[in-house]
């Protein structure tokens, strides 16, 4: 499998090479190395980066394959700055909820059901390792430039303070959002969707944002929701995905674990595997639940995923204004339309209907809520809307007792309101 084929390629490679500069220093060497062998070679040198040694590999039944890493052998510990670092098993403190979780569960039970992963269905990684989902040189093939592998293209930060922005690269959004408060993390529950994408290099995400600083050139933000992305994954698959950046997407940051940085701990959930199942249309409504925190003692912002799962953490030091506080936090859908000037995708966002079809039609976040200065998770005040085109996704807010705040959002793109 993988990795004897790999290492098989990499040293026939490596003689290829040696022979070349062993022979002579010539031009007919030059011409073997051309752009496309180099760009093998950096291919394959990004595998080998990526791929750390498994213990034991899970074939999953959409073709992933999922490595059980040995946790001192994950990606993170590639940064410079964790050579040293001693991975902290557990959060020091967990915000105080504003819900009871069971209690909520048990009153929508009827209504939505908790989620897993699809590679379950073919084993389990042992404690003591962590599940990573395997990169394949297709996947790094599909992305513009092994460098661009991993990473957002452009800026897609919904500018919800500068709205003459909002429709820079094509990325659109419908959000809602509170800014002006020192805020220490992030809680929704997500309805879990396929959206249909159009081309393949579009994308459809649903997600909450934990931003810091202004949008600069050095702008951090941590992500975490579900993703369909064709470029990245190869399908259509609904998938659990985090991004993180502290320089607004230019040279730090990434999604899932596709560098170093974030620090997984827990051997059950993998980052970037798909979701499954997914909600229907007058079906089973299925949603997850994320929670990103900082650490009042190591000032580690810290993720769970449901109520049993603490995935691990981006250490302090990544950050620059997160290092302090975040000063926004967004909850919502994006998606890229790639169609030319003037005219719409039909890239789905969240369920591809439009908020007021309401419950078992469009999609919904539930109970979001912030973490404040004192570690407890509180209902978010002042909250704001934005959408670039309502007539193509739009946003509607509500609240009541079992779902506190929550929202719908969606839509189809590309309509008749929307050409
Ligand atoms: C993804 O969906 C699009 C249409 O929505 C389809 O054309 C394409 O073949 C699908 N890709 C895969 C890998 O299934
Ligand atoms: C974005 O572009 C669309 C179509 O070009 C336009 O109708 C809309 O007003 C723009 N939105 C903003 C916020 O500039």
């Amino acid at each position: 499998m993988g990795f004897a084929q790999l290492s098989g390629g990499r040293s026939r490679r490596a003689l290829a090479l040696a022979l070349c500069v062993w022979s002579l220093i010539s031009l007919s060497c030059a011409a073997r190395l051309t752009d496309s062998s180099r760009q093998k070679l950096d291919v394959q040198k990004h595998l080998n980066r990526l791929n750390k040694p498994a213990v034991k590999s899970i074939k999953s039944p959409d073709g992933d394959i999922i490595d059980c890493v040995h946790i001192s052998q994950q990606p993170a510990f590639d940064h410079p700055y964790l050579k040293d670092h001693k991975i902290q098993m557990r959060p020091n403190y967990h915000p105080e909820g504003l819900f009871n979780e069971n209690k909520v569960a048990e009153k929508t039970k009827e209504r939505s059901n908790p989620q897993a992963q699809l590679w379950h269905a073919n084993g389990r990684c042992a404690e003591g390792t962590i599940p990573v989902r395997r990169t394949r040189k297709d996947d790094i093939l599909r992305a513009s430039s092994v460098k661009a592998y991993g990473r957002k293209k452009q800026r897609s930060i919904p500018k919800s303070a500068d709205p003459d922005l909002a429709n820079e690269s094509g990325h659109q959004h419908a959000i809602v959002y509170v800014n002006g408060d020192k805020y220490y993390g992030a809680k929704a529950t997500i309805n879990v969707w396929e959206p249909k994408i159009q081309q393949p290099n579009e994308f459809s995400l649903s997600q909450l944002w934990i931003l810091g600083g202004s949008f600069g050139e050095d702008l951090n933000s941590i992500e975490a929701g579900w993703q369909v992305s064709p470029d990245l994954y190869g399908d259509n698959n609904t998938r659990l995905f985090t991004y993180w950046t502290s320089d607004a997407y230019q040279a730090t940051g990434c999604y899932n674990l596709l560098c170093s940085g974030f620090i997984q701990i827990n051997s059950e959930i993998a980052m970037g595997a798909s979701i499954s199942p997914v909600s229907g249309l007058r079906g089973s409504q299925y949603d997850i639940s994320i929670l990103v925190w900082k650490d009042p003692k190591e000032g580690h912002w810290w993720m769970q995923f449901g109520n049993d799962y603490v995935l691990g953490y981006w250490p302090s030091f990544l950050f620059s204004y997160l290092a302090d506080s975040a000063s926004m936090i967004e909850w919502g859908g994006e998606v890229v339309n790639s169609e030319p000037e003037g005219q719409h995708t039909s890239t789905q966002m969240g369920s591809g209907r439009f908020p007021e079809e309401g419950f078992g039609k469009a999609s919904y976040f539930r109970n979001i809520q912030v973490v404040d200065s004192s570690n407890n998770l509180k209902a978010p005040k002042g909250l704001g809307t934005f959408t670039e085109q309502s007539n193509c996704y739009d946003v509607q807010t509500g609240s009541n007792g079992d779902w506190g705040h929550y929202f719908y959002y969606g839509g189809p793109g590309k309509n008749p309101n929307c050409p």
